[in-house]
């Protein structure tokens, strides 16, 4: 079979890395596409730094049109992020009948119905292995793997930046913005650090999983988001005292009413394996009716990891070249005139448990008042611990945790509550996941 060339759109942390893994083990890969599978072009802006990586192995310029125009080019791999001129090269370069390799999770949640309709037209492929979870092949493995499966529910630590701040908060005592900056240190984060803390990025993964995983257009917009910089040293102890890890999920679930698409944090037990994901380590649980709980673990960024999924899907889209297009897997893994249009349920209406954390007048009555308010709107308490009051303070903290109940609820509580004399400041609520 004659040689697949590569064109590639950005040689940062993970372009640079899949040069160099698909230089390393060219032998290897093309044993197993059959073929040889060449980078012959590159563009980035900074051209210098391009030239200093690539050397003379392939055709280096500024202007990421000339790859993706370029007659000689099979698979763009676009690894430039964003999602502006990314959209525009991704579907100019399908315009031209070309095949498309991306990590950008940011532009396939948002842009990803448009491109995807449009790589039919042209009956091209759109791989996105590295999108979700870097070196995971989560996507392989819903799209294919569990194919058998009626997928009912994804829960996922899916943002490795959150999930070092996190581990750092609780094992070496340091603060969010000390944490954060470690992370950025590292060259974790997103060059929007936002998109880390604030659950944007796991909520752009999230989408993704749940389009394949129940066969679903994306729909980010409907995705509610909630990061971790509110989270404080106390709740994090706290929840250990209890059994418990914070960290930040993104959860997708089939209810009859409808999908639940959330990213927050959310109190584990202790004891689940996923709870023991640390630092910037990802994990992804799958439940499925046939196969029950599968669990993929691995590093969710960094050059070589993500690039091992990039390189999978050229190998992928080399195998499938002379593939029949209706033959090929759907991008979506359901035929694309089969998707469904299950709503995504709003905030209010998804059911799940919560830790409920309150500073109260250590007074006769008090735990009375605010049992009575969560009786009242059906909300039963799981447990309940009381601490002891801080130095010469009268006041006290109390931690209740719920059983499973729908989230307006939750909220109607706790404003009553909030409202109560002897409540001081604000309640705080984390949602409490089983995972069982
Ligand atoms: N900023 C992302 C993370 C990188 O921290 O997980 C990979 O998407």
């Amino acid at each position: 079979m004659k040689p697949i060339n590569v064109g590639l759109l950005g040689i940062g942390t993970v372009g640079g890395g899949a040069f160099a893994v698909l230089s390393r083990n060219q032998e290897e890969i093309a044993r197993r596409a059959g073929c040889a599978i060449t980078m012959k072009m590159v563009a980035d802006k900074e051209l210098d730094k391009a030239r200093r990586i690539v050397g003379k192995r392939a055709l280096v310029t500024a202007d990421a049109h000339e790859v993706v125009n370029s007659s000689d080019i099979d698979i763009v791999v676009e690894l430039i992020g964003g999602t502006t001129a990314a959209r525009e090269l991704i579907l100019e370069a399908i315009a031209n009948g070309k095949h498309i390799v991306t990590a950008n999770k940011a532009l396939l949640a948002q842009h990803g119905n448009e491109i995807f309709a449009a790589a039919q037209k042209k009956d091209v492929m759109v791989a996105f292995e590295a999108a979700v979870g870097g070196g995971i092949p989560i996507i392989k493995s819903l799209r294919e793997g569990l194919t058998a499966n009626r997928i009912e529910w994804i829960a996922g630590i899916i943002n490795g930046t959150s999930n070092f701040i996190l581990s750092e908060m609780r094992d070496q005592g340091a603060s969010f913005q000390d944490a954060l900056k470690e992370a950025q240190r590292r060259g974790y984060a997103e060059a929007d650090s936002t998109f880390d803390v604030e659950g944007i990025d796991a909520a752009h993964k999230l989408t993704i999983m749940a389009a394949i995983g129940f066969g679903i257009p994306m729909q980010f917009k409907a995705a509610y988001t909630e990061g971790i910089s509110r989270l404080t040293q106390e709740d994090i102890r706290y929840a250990g005292e209890l059994g418990y890890r914070i960290k930040l999920l993104g959860i997708t679930k089939r209810k009859p009413q409808g999908i639940e698409l959330r990213v927050h944090p959310a109190l584990i037990p202790a004891r689940r394996l996923i709870a023991n994901v640390e630092g910037v380590m990802n994990a992804i649980l799958v439940k499925g009716d046939a196969v029950g709980q599968t669990m993929y673990y691995g590093a969710g960024a960094g050059a070589e990891p993500t690039a091992s999924a990039v390189v999978a899907d050229l190998v992928d889209v080399a195998r499938m070249l002379t593939a029949d297009p209706e033959h090929r897997v759907p991008h979506l893994a359901f035929q694309p005139d089969r998707l469904s249009d299950t709503p995504i349920l709003p905030m209010g209406e998804v059911e799940t448990a919560y830790y409920l954390r309150m500073r109260v007048l250590d007074k006769p009555g008090v735990l009375a008042d605010i049992t009575r308010i969560l009786a009242d709107l059906r909300i039963s308490i799981d447990a309940m611990v009381q601490k002891e009051p801080h130095e010469g303070e009268e006041q006290v903290d109390i931690i209740m945790l719920t059983h499973l109940t729908v989230e307006k609820n939750v909220n109607a509580a706790i404003a009553k509550i909030e409202k109560l004399p002897v409540v001081v400041g604000s309640v705080t609520r984390i949602r409490l996941e089983q995972l069982n």
